[in-house]
């Protein structure tokens, strides 16, 4: 007999112009705006896949990084299994950024289970000079996993999507 369809709630929270919607975008379309409208209210997408025989049917939250809509970001967070918090790689305030959001949103969840992604987005841009120590400490310290992405260039955009879709799996 055929397993049950598995799905699951991930929501895409971090400051205006990191590159969220543009991630989603990447992920979903394969394609990239360099003149991407800012989100206004919040988005919301299905996307469909497969992974280990399993269908999995994932719903994505793209909230809007402006502060107007903090209460609309919240509210469309309630019952994710998924966080991806995005931040982008050219900016000095990653850490302050990411903890920013982990505290508005995440903390507020009221629920144990949530995974946690971090992105730091924007890596097309970042030269050697840039340094991720920092981010990286502070995603180990909330038990996230990082990635480095470019939804301009296409990096680890995918392989985002699959290390969440193998843990929820
Ligand atoms: P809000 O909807 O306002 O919260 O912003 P957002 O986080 O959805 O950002 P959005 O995806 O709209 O991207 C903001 C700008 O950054 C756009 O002009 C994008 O073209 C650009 N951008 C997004 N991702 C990348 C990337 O990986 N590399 C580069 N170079 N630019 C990017
Ligand atoms: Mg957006």
């Amino acid at each position: 007999m055929p397993k049950e369809d598995i799905q699951a709630k991930i929501v895409v929270i971090g400051d205006s112009g990191s590159g969220k919607s543009s991630i989603i975008s990447r992920y979903k379309n394969g394609t990239f705006n360099t003149e991407a409208d800012s989100t206004i209210g919040a988005s919301f997408y299905l996307h469909t896949t497969e992974i280990n025989s399993r269908i999995l049917k994932l719903s994505i939250w793209d909230t809007a990084g402006q502060e107007r809509y903090d209460s609309i970001s919240a509210l469309y967070s309630r019952n994710s299994q998924v966080v991806i918090l995005v931040t982008d790689a050219t900016r000095d305030d990653k850490v302050e950024s990411l903890m920013k959001w982990y505290n508005k949103i995440v903390k507020q969840l009221l629920n144990d289970e949530v995974l946690v992604f971090v992105a730091v987005n924007k890596i097309d841009l970042a030269t050697v000079l840039y340094e991720f120590a920092d981010v990286k400490k502070f995603a180990d310290s909330i038990g996230a996993p990082m990635f480095l992405t470019s939804a301009k260039d296409d990096l680890n955009v995918t392989e985002l999507f699959l290390s969440i879709a193998n843990s929820i799996v």
